[in-house]
């Protein structure tokens, strides 16, 4: 796993834009997550679009996860997030941004037709990823199994209380999801999990340094080859081996390595 601990919420957005623009081609298929934390980082590339030749023609996307029951269209649904957040503002093709349907009369064919999209597509090549404060990625919450694949999960507690936000309030919040399972996320080909702030802290000391456990669904990241973690110092705040990550990456990016050989 790649550790990247900058100095604020802007770096990490620049550097988790730089990563995901490396990507960007006709007919690569990005997988975007939704909440807070990349909302930094699609700012900067929707930047980028606008002042740079950076295009998104010709690229796929598939989201993480859906609320279960709320209307198509629904201002919190996560299609429609990510459409206002990011896909409207870049030339993305509105019908290539796809996620799970959690408004199917019958959600475990729509989990299977999510999983064979994805698999139509080919994967996808590169998938960001947030960290819930109990150590969930996509919806999977602790106790999900390490090679799950899309279905119907039910919110943790806390992450009803941590999503209360968006909503009016916490009971507004669905209690059920569609989220790609562990297996179908460790499928993609590099994974990309931001962090920031200091409520990451014990979630991204968990992933990293804890055991690979469906307690912390994240510390699935521990089993890919090519994982890296971008974080400001506050979400590195619990490492215990924070020290030796920076000498790492400063190691590297003193020697240009960073793109020839990123340490897994
Ligand atoms: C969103 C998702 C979730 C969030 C996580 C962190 O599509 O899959 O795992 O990434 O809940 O949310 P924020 O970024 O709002 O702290």
């Amino acid at each position: 796993m790649e550790m990247v601990i900058l100095e604020d919420e802007q770096a990490v957005a620049r550097r988790a834009a730089d990563i995901l623009e490396s990507y960007v081609r006709p007919g690569a298929t990005l997988g975007l997550a939704t909440g807070s934390t990349p909302l930094g980082m699609y700012r900067d590339l929707i930047r980028r679009h606008r002042s740079s030749s950076l295009s998104f023609a010709g690229c796929r996307a598939f989201l993480l996860d859906e609320y279960v029951g709320l209307p198509s269209g629904h201002e919190q649904s996560y299609r429609e997030t990510i459409r206002r957040e990011f896909t409207r503002e870049i030339d993305i093709a509105d019908d290539q941004v796809l996620g799970p349907d959690g408004s199917a009369q019958d959600l475990w064919a729509a989990a299977q037709e999510y999983e064979r999209a994805i698999t139509d597509a080919g994967g996808v090549d590169i998938q960001v990823l947030g960290v819930g404060t109990d150590g969930h990625i996509g919806f999977n919450e602790p106790g999900s199994s390490l090679v799950s694949r899309t279905r119907l999960k039910t919110l943790h507690s806390q992450t009803v209380e941590d999503n209360a936000r968006f909503f009016g309030s916490a009971s507004e919040v669905p209690r059920h999801v569609l989220t790609q399972g562990l297996g179908t996320i460790v499928d993609a080909g590099h994974l990309l999990l931001l962090a920031i702030g200091p409520g990451k802290a014990q979630a991204v000391a968990a992933l990293a340094e804890g055991p690979l456990s469906a307690n912390c669904p994240a510390s699935v990241l521990q089993w890919h080859p090519r994982a890296t973690v971008v974080c400001d110092e506050a979400a590195a705040a619990d490492l215990r081996h924070g020290e030796y990550y920076r000498a790492v990456l400063q190691a590297a990016s003193a020697r240009q390595l960073r793109r020839v050989a990123p340490e897994g």
